[in-house]
């Protein structure tokens, strides 16, 4: 029974009917109606879903929890193990504050997540999102969760005509205005999947949808109008080189800055990342420098990086400090996605 237009209350049960059919079952997740997973499950998976899909967090999240079962494990690890995990995953803050999250729940909460959102919130990596959604799926108390996925059905359950991101206080008040005092986890994750297999960007299967008879813009015809987005600017382009150093089947790899974008990650040496290309001009090493065919483009969240690489071969004698690493056991360093893909690069040399 499809909810009504009119009616906010009766949108939760006809999704949670929907969900107790139709949920995805995820490694992280109890199913539909059970008693909520370790909050230490709930926790990493929400981390590791901040910015990455489903698909890709999964081998991930069976890699962590086998080699850190808990939030002690997690304390006690090596930090350059953890980064090295998490390679691949992107948005590498991410992994520093989960270290840095772990201390503090085994050093100062004996072990345990608090369970508010206001005590969550004063975790490292935790924002207003992952803690609404750990609140609700860990702990089963209510609080208003909205994601990308969320932002969208609700944009179109009431056919929100502002813009994002200026629409966000009234996408987040009509979720609260839907959110049901019972099942808050189940509802948040019911969500998150309708909005991930039933109302997608691009192609929303209204006609398979549990909430369409209360979905003004199914009714009006147009849900792919919403979320109604702002014109967006195009980003500015920064310019690196990325240095390819290799000496007797060893490539020299050094350790990023901790502040910084992809801080304390093993990378290829790069100088600073700049407005012209920068050439040789922060070459480690002088050499007879070459240039690998091709350039790498990636898109970080205030700008696009163009990187070429650049590469020389020392003689066994030339001695440098720095990690060297075996060229035919790369695969196995950890680097982060846009530096593994520069090194590819040399292929093309
Ligand atoms: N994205 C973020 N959290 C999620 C969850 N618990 N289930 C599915 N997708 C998600
Ligand atoms: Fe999305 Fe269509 Fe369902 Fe509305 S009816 S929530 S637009 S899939």
């Amino acid at each position: 029974m499809p909810a009504s237009p009119s009616d906010p209350v009766a949108i939760a049960p006809a999704l949670l009917g929907w969900y107790d059919r139709s949920a995805r079952t995820l490694p992280w997740r109890a199913p539909p109606g059970a008693p909520a997973m370790d909050p230490y499950r709930v926790w990493l998976s929400e981390v590791m879903l901040q910015q990455t899909q489903v698909a890709t967090v999964i081998p991930y999240f069976h890699a962590f929890t086998t080699r850190w079962p808990g939030f002690a494990a997690l304390a006690a690890a090596d930090e350059g193990d953890v980064m090295a995990a998490w390679a691949g995953l992107g948005y590498y803050s991410r992994a520093r504050n989960l270290i840095a999250c772990a201390r503090v729940v085994a050093q100062a909460h004996g072990g345990r997540l608090p369970e508010t959102e206001a005590a969550l919130l004063t975790l490292p990596g935790i924002g207003a999102y992952t803690a609404a959604a750990i609140a609700a799926i860990a702990f089963g108390r209510r609080a208003v969760v909205v994601d990308g996925n969320v932002e969208r059905v609700v944009a179109r359950l009431f056919a929100i005509g502002q813009p994002l991101p200026a629409a966000r206080p009234l996408i987040r008040a009509q979720t609260d205005a839907i959110t049901p005092d019972d099942r808050p986890g189940d509802f948040a994750q019911a969500m998150m999947d309708l909005g991930a297999t039933v109302c997608t960007p691009r192609n929303p299967q209204c006609l398979i949808c549990p909430l369409r008879g209360g979905c003004r813009a199914a009714m009006a015809g147009n849900p792919t109008e919403y979320p109604v987005k702002a014109p967006r600017k195009a980003k500015p382009v920064r310019h690196a080189t990325m240095f390819w150093v290799e000496r007797d089947g060893h490539v020299l790899l050094e350790r990023r800055p901790d502040r910084g974008l992809l801080g304390g990650m093993l990378a290829l040496p790069t100088g600073p990342w700049a407005d012209t290309p920068p050439d040789l001009a922060d070459a480690p090493v002088s050499g007879d420098w070459r240039w690998a065919d091709g350039t790498v483009r990636h898109v970080f969240t205030h700008f696009e990086l163009h990187c070429r690489l650049a590469t020389v071969t020392l003689p066994m004698h030339i001695h440098s400090n720095g990690h060297w690493w075996p060229v035919d056991q790369l695969d196995r360093a950890g680097l982060p996605t846009l530096f593994a893909k520069v090194a590819g690069l040399r292929r093309n040399g």
